[in-house]
């Protein structure tokens, strides 16, 4: 059984940590050196983690034995996924699906009606298996280096 908890400012340090190891060893499975470079530019500092975290999206994050973050994901009111990252040490070992569905349960208690995020292929692989579909591909470039994501969506309600 993992533990999951609400975000809390303390947690921000080691999310970019995570956020740094999980780029740079799980994307580098599926993403070239420059695209896990450029990727890995994007990582927010700890004042800006817990200033997004804070911004009225609700963020769970799995913690070990000593309360230290493993994994987080968010969720923002209009159903948007931000983040979803985990330790590669633990990554594999369902402790992200417990994290997930607690996120899903937490959008329900809300009312959102839809759950959307722009999946990197690992998420992408993760979040099909949580009933997400693939709207479409998504490519781009981030200074200059052509990367790719996909529109993923999960409908919680019918539409009203
Ligand atoms: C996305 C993420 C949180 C999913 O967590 P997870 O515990 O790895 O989830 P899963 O076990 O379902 O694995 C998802 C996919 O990642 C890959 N993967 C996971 N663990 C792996 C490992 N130890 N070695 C190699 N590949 C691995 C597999 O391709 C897997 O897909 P499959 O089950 O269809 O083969 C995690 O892979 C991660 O942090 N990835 C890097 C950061 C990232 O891409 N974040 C999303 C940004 S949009």
């Amino acid at each position: 059984m993992t533990n999951i908890r609400p975000f809390r400012d303390s947690d921000a340090p080691v999310m970019v940590e995570i956020f740094r190891r999980a780029v740079n060893e799980l994307g580098s499975l599926a993403y070239g050196p420059e695209q896990v470079a450029v990727w890995a530019s994007l990582q927010p500092t700890p004042e800006r983690f817990a200033e997004l975290m804070k911004d009225g999206r609700c963020c769970l994050v799995a913690v070990d034995h000593d309360d230290q973050v493993v994994a987080f994901t968010d969720v923002e009111k209009d159903g948007h996924i931000g983040f979803l990252y985990a330790l590669p040490d633990i990554a594999g070992r369902g402790i992200v699906s417990e994290l997930y569905d607690a996120l899903e349960a937490e959008a329900k208690t809300q009312n959102i009606g839809k759950l959307y995020s722009e999946a990197s292929e690992q998420a992408k692989s993760f979040l099909l298996k949580k009933g997400f579909s693939v709207v479409e591909r998504r490519d781009f470039e981030v200074a200059g280096v052509p990367i790719h994501n996909y529109a993923v969506e999960k409908r919680l309600r019918k539409p009203s």
